[in-house]
């Protein structure tokens, strides 16, 4: 008896401050966007054909356009837990471009009408998901989220974005594989899903779509890096602190003309250094620092004319740092500590080049301070990996070669878990 007053009481409260909004959700209305909500985050639903038209509003929006991007919002702010800034509080009405974070614009393909062209939630913390309507969002050119605590998946309705251009949904804590949905945008030309929970395989296509910049970093992806790599045109490509394994695919030298940084960083990744490497005369960064190739730098770095940082350092390459590389005319910081080098041209000797940051600690270069101790330096240098005859020196597919080189077995200091390989001191 007394919940159930209770529940009466609580439903005037809500039809009260409904009705006092002239152009509120009605109650109805409202529990059948509701009742959608759950199963986004169960299965990757799609948005059936013509959803919007099964909503009934009883509001008369300046063009369907704007009533279906007050249907997406009205969801999205339903899907919303907490908003500790209260970004989402003035989302309420039909003048939904006066939301904040929602900007309007007159539409592309008839400048008569104003409509929802770009979505900036970026640092406000707010905790949700991204609810299948967020696909009648269909006239948005940039979606930028990042650094919020959205979680659950990106719902593959978002294939309706075809005006997309921009999709930053980094730094937050969205999960499942790659999200396939974003090889459907026709316009997409910057991908941020960094710092994420993404996990298993990077698909081949994602190098075959015309991006600008591809942030993959710090999630758990764990595949090789596809062949096709090569085909991206973006100019940064940056798949560091995942779990990559295999070799860097020798294609990237078709990207010499586009390629500006790309960070390898702290993966898996074995094998040679592919000569290929060279041909990237536009590059001005370069790491693929604390993985674990082996062999030589190739000589071909000296066509890296451009590159200012060049990180090399944690990984178990061996031989001689040859001089072409130090004295590259951009160069300003030259890192290659934690290896086995052995040798090193004049130019890479650090004190010689107060210009340039070089590190050279913790290799086998005799004479050189901090060095790594002839026990563990002995049995790698003795046996130098031939990089013509190893995997991924030449067109080998990196998929096939799933091994790293046959490693020396060195006492375990050499190979220290890599958390306590970072300091450089
Ligand atoms: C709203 O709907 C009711 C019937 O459900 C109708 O009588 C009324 O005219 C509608 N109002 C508007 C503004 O369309
Ligand atoms: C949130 O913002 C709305 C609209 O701007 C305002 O009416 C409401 O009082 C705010 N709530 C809090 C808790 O500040
Ligand atoms: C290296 O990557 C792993 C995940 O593969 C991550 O846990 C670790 O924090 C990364 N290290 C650094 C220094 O970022
Ligand atoms: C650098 O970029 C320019 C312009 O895209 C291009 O013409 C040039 O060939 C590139 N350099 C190399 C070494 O690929
Ligand atoms: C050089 O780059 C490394 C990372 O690659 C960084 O840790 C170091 O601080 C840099 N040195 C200088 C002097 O900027």
């Amino acid at each position: 008896m007394q919940a159930s007053t209770c529940f009466l009481v609580i439903c005037l409260l809500l039809l009260s401050s409904f009705s006092s909004l002239s152009v509120a959700l009605s109650l109805s209305e409202a529990s059948f966007i509701a009742r959608r909500q759950p199963s986004s985050l169960k299965k990757n639903v799609n948005l059936p054909d013509y959803f919007e038209l099964k909503i009934e509003l009883n509001i008369t929006f300046p063009n369907p356009r704007l009533r279906k991007a007050y249907i997406a919002l009205q969801a999205w702010k339903k899907a919303i837990r907490s908003d500790p800034l209260n970004i989402t509080g003035n989302w309420e009405g039909l003048r939904v471009c006066d939301y904040n974070g929602v900007f309007c614009a007159p539409a592309l393909d008839d400048p008569k009408q104003n409509v929802v062209a770009g979505i900036d939630l970026n640092h406000f913390d707010i905790v949700g998901y991204l609810p299948v309507e967020l696909g009648l969002l269909t006239d948005i050119a940039l979606f930028h989220v990042n650094s919020n605590r959205f979680s659950g998946i990106i719902p593959k309705s978002f294939s309706r974005l075809t005006l997309l251009h921009e999709l930053d949904v980094s730094n937050n804590r969205l999960v499942g594989p790659f999200p396939e949905v974003v090889m459907s945008l026709p316009s997409l030309k910057y991908l941020d899903i960094r710092y994420n929970d993404f996990e298993g395989g990077l698909p081949p296509e994602v190098f075959e779509k015309d991006l600008d910049a591809l942030f993959l970093n710090n999630n758990r992806f764990t595949s090789t890096i596809p062949e096709t790599l090569g085909s991206s045109p973006a100019s940064v490509v940056v798949i560091a602190n995942n779990k990559l394994t295999g070799c860097i695919p020798s294609s990237i030298g078709k990207m010499g003309s586009t390629l500006n940084e790309f960070i390898f960083l702290n993966n898996s990744l074995s094998g040679c250094l592919p000569s290929e490497i060279g041909k990237l005369g536009n590059a001005t960064v370069l790491d693929v620092g604390s993985n674990l190739f082996s062999g030589v730098l190739p000589r071909c770095f000296e066509g890296l004319s451009q590159v200012e940082r060049l990180d090399v350092s944690h990984n178990l390459l061996t031989g001689f740092v040859p001089q072409g590389i130090c004295k590259l005319p951009n160069l300003v910081n030259f890192t290659f500590s934690y290896n086995y080098f052995n040798g090193e041209a004049q130019a890479c000797s650090p004190p010689k080049r107060k210009d340039i940051a070089m590190d050279d600690t913790s290799n086998c270069l005799p004479d050189r301070p901090k060095q790594k101790s002839p026990k563990i330096c002995h049995p790698v240098v003795r046996k130098p990996v031939d990089c013509n005859k190893a995997m991924c020196g030449g067109s080998q597919s990196s998929s096939s070669l799933p091994k790293p080189p046959a490693q020396p077995s060195p006492s375990p200091k050499a190979h220290p878990p890599k958390d306590s390989t970072w300091d450089f001191s």
